[in-house]
C-alpha cells in the first residue's frame, strides 16, 4: 500500500492567500481570522473519472472548423440574450446570487426549454431533495421529459455518475454543497470550491459538455467569500434584485463568447421566473407627474437600450453634515456631479441633503447617466419638473462639458418607440445624428446650456 502523505496548510477565506501556519490577519487581503485549515492529499490519488475522458492533442489553427460555435438556445430570452445567444457546448457557466433570489428556479426553467431540443439533462442538487426538486418542477410546469435529478456531494461520484449518463447539459447545485475527496477541508471553504470549480471546467473541455454552476455569494458580495471562480469559469452571470421588488436581473460579468455587460430581466411570479419582454415600459410605469426631482434617462446595459427613471431629493440640512445617498449609481459619482453643479453652475448644494434612486432597483453604471443625475438634482433643487415627454443622456466632465457617448441612435430608438418627444443630448452626438426618429433633438455643450434646455 502506498503511503498517502498528508499535506497540512492554512488558508484565508476571502482572498484564498495560504500559509504554513496559521495567521490572525491575512496578510494579502487585511481580513481578521479568515484563516482555515485545510488538508490535500499530495499527488497519488487523483480522480481517474477525468483522466479516463482522453487526452487532447495540438492542433493546427487552419485546421478547425469553427463557423458558428453551435449554440443551444434555452429558449428563455432574456436568459439566452445574456448567455450570448444560447449555451455553448464544453462551457462552464457561473451562476451567482443571493441565497433565495431565484438560481435554482432559473435553471430549473432553462432545462425545461432545453429538454425540447436536446437528450438527457443532468440537475445534481446538493441542497435540495429530489422531492422538493419535483415539487418546484410542478409549479413552475416544467416539463420533466429528459431531466435526471442527481441528489450528490462528492465531486468524483458526480463526475462518474455524469459520464455514465453523459447527459447534454449538467448543473452543479450549488457549488458550496460539493467536495472533492483530494481534499479535506470542509465543503464551500475556498479550496474546495476552487479544486472543485476547477475539475468541472476540465470536465465539461474534455466531454464538451456544458456545466452550469450555481453559487452563493456570501456576506461580502463575493462568490465564495474571494472571487475564486471568476477567472477559471468561461461565463459569469450574477443574479441580482432585491427582495422587495420582484425584478430580478440578470447580468453578465464575464463571457468569453459574448458580449459583457448584457443584462436580462425577469419578474418573479408565482410560477416561476417571468422574462420581461418590455422593462423599459416597466420601469416607467408608475412615473409621477409633474413633480420636480423626477428625470428619465436613455441609459444602454450591454447591447440593449434601457430607459429609466432617476429620481432626487434634495433638501435642507437639519443636523450639521449634509447627507448624500445614493441608490443604484455609484456614490462618488454623484458627489463628484454635485461638486460640478456648484462651481460650473453656480447652485449652492452645501448645506443640502441629496438623496439619489434608481427607480426599480436597477444598477446603472455607464456615465451617460451623469446627464439625468445632473437634471434630476437640479430639478428638485430649484422644484421644477422635467417636462414629461424630454429624456436626456450624456457624460459630464469636470469642468461642466457635456462629452458624447456610444451608441446615440439605438437610445434615441427605445425613446421614440415608448413615446418620448424631445431628447437633451450631447452637442457631440446630436452632430451625427441621421435618423432622428420623430423626436426633437437638442445638442447641449456644456451644463448650463443643459440646464436652460431641460429646466424651462
Ligand atoms: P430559489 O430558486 O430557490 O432561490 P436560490 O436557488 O437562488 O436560493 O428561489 C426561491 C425564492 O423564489 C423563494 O423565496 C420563493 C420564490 N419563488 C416564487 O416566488 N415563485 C416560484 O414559482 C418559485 C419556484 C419560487
Ligand atoms: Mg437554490
Amino acid at each position: 500500500m502506498s503511503k498517502t502523505r498528508l499535506k497540512t496548510f492554512y488558508q484565508c477565506q476571502s482572498c484564498g492567500h495560504a500559509s504554513p501556519k496559521w495567521l490572525g490577519k491575512c496578510p494579502d487581503c487585511g481580513s481578521w481570522n479568515s484563516f482555515v485549515e485545510e488538508k490535500t492529499v499530495a499527488a497519488s490519488r487523483h480522480s481517474p473519472s477525468i483522466q479516463s475522458i482522453g487526452k487532447t492533442e495540438p492542433v493546427a489553427l487552419l485546421s478547425i472548423d469553427g463557423t458558428s460555435e453551435n449554440r443551444t438556445p434555452t429558449g428563455i430570452k432574456e436568459f439566452d440574450r445574456v448567455l450570448g445567444g444560447g449555451v455553448v457546448p464544453g462551457s462552464v457557466i457561473l451562476v451567482g446570487g443571493d441565497p433565495g433570489i431565484g438560481k435554482s428556479t432559473l435553471l430549473l426553467q432553462a432545462f425545461s426549454g432545453l429538454s425540447k431540443k436536446s437528450g438527457k439533462l443532468l440537475y445534481v442538487s446538493g441542497e435540495e431533495s429530489p422531492q422538493q426538486i419535483k415539487m418546484r418542477a410542478d409549479r413552475l410546469s416544467v416539463r420533466p421529459d429528459n431531466i435526471i435529478l442527481l441528489p450528490e456531494t462528492s465531486l468524483e461520484g458526480i463526475l462518474d455518475t455524469s459520464l455514465n449518463i453523459s447527459p447534454e447539459a449538467m448543473v452543479i447545485d450549488s457549488i458550496q454543497t460539493v467536495y472533492t475527496q483530494e481534499l479535506f477541508s470542509a465543503p464551500g471553504s475556498v479550496g474546495q470550491v476552487r479544486e472543485c470549480a476547477a475539475k468541472l471546467m476540465l470536465f465539461a473541455k474534455r466531454s464538451n459538455i456544458p456545466v452550469f454552476i450555481i453559487g452563493h455569494v456570501t456576506k461580502e458580495g463575493t462568490i465564495a467569500g474571494p472571487r475564486v471562480l471568476e477567472h477559471i469559469v468561461d461565463t459569469v452571470l450574477y443574479f441580482e434584485g432585491d427582495r422587495g421588488h420582484s425584478y430580478r436581473i440578470l447580468r453578465t460579468i464575464k463571457n468569453r463568447f459574448g458580449s459583457t455587460n448584457e443584462i436580462g430581466i425577469f419578474e418573479m411570479s408565482d410560477a416561476g421566473l417571468r422574462e420581461v419582454a418590455n422593462p423599459s415600459e416597466l420601469f416607467l410605469s408608475e412615473r409621477p407627474s409633474n413633480v420636480s426631482g423626477s428625470t428619465v434617462v436613455a441609459s444602454l446595459e450591454g447591447t440593449r437600450p434601457l430607459m429609466v427613471e432617476i429620481q432626487a431629493l434634495v433638501s435642507q440640512t437639519n443636523f450639521g453634515m449634509p447627507r448624500r445617498t445614493s441608490i443604484g449609481v455609484d456614490f462618488n459619482r454623484v458627489n463628484l456631479l454635485v461638486a460640478v453643479l456648484e462651481k460650473r453652475a453656480g447652485m449652492h448644494l452645501g448645506g443640502m441633503d441629496i438623496f439619489i434612486n434608481i427607480v426599480g432597483g436597477l444598477k446603472i453604471i455607464e456615465p451617460a447617466v451623469d446627464l439625468g443625475i445632473i437634471a434630476t438634482v437640479a430639478s428638485s433643487a430649484k422644484e421644477v419638473p422635467i417636462e414629461q415627454k424630454t429624456f436626456v443622456f450624456g457624460e459630464v466632465g469636470l469642468s461642466g462639458e457635456i462629452r458624447a457617448v456610444a451608441q446615440a441612435e439605438s437610445r434615441l430608438k427605445e425613446a421614440s418607440k415608448i413615446g418620448f418627444k424631445k431628447a437633451v443630448i450631447p452637442a457631440g452626438n446630436a452632430a451625427k445624428i441621421k435618423n432622428n426618429e420623430g423626436l426633437e433633438i437638442i445638442g447641449v455643450k456644456d451644463i448650463e446650456g443643459f440646464l436652460e434646455a431641460v429646466l424651462e
